[in-house]
């Protein structure tokens, strides 16, 4: 099977904190990310789906169609917002790299099985140097 891939890229902000906690204790829990008064990360997105090619066009899918999913479902609602606050599917959950890539991950599922294909991983790059990937298979 083939697996393809389509790098998406938005900005938006976050930040990490529980409530009931301090801003000294959250600090030490989550770092930077946990400064009272947001901060933003620059993020790529990366969507992997796999399939059998289709013999007529030889591809897995059209990466057009992927991008556009992509744009619908996720960046046209992350980009340039708060995570905490305006993201529909992000709600009622901590804003951190993992539960966004599950919430991708869940968000892009039907419309990707809706194209003939299965959707492989969500891997999301928050910085440079740090990343998550989800495959689906539960937290
Ligand atoms: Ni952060």
């Amino acid at each position: 099977m083939v697996h393809i891939t389509r790098r998406e890229r938005f900005n938006a902000a976050h930040r990490l904190f529980r409530s009931e906690w301090d801003d000294e204790k959250n600090l030490e829990i989550f770092g930077k990310c946990s400064n009272p008064n947001w901060h933003g990360h620059n993020y790529e997105l990366f969507v992997t789906v796999k399939g059998k090619l289709n013999p007529e066009t030889g591809f897995v899918l059209n990466l057009k169609e992927l991008s556009r999913i992509i744009q619908t479902k996720i960046i046209q609602k992350v980009d340039h917002k708060n995570i905490n606050i305006e993201v529909d599917f992000m709600q009622g959950k901590l804003a951190s790299s993992e539960n966004l890539a599950i919430a991708i991950w869940e968000e892009l599922l039907p419309e990707i099985v809706k194209l003939g294909v299965q959707l492989h991983c969500v891997k999301l790059f928050e910085t440079e140097n740090n990343f998550v990937e989800y495959y689906g298979d539960g937290y």
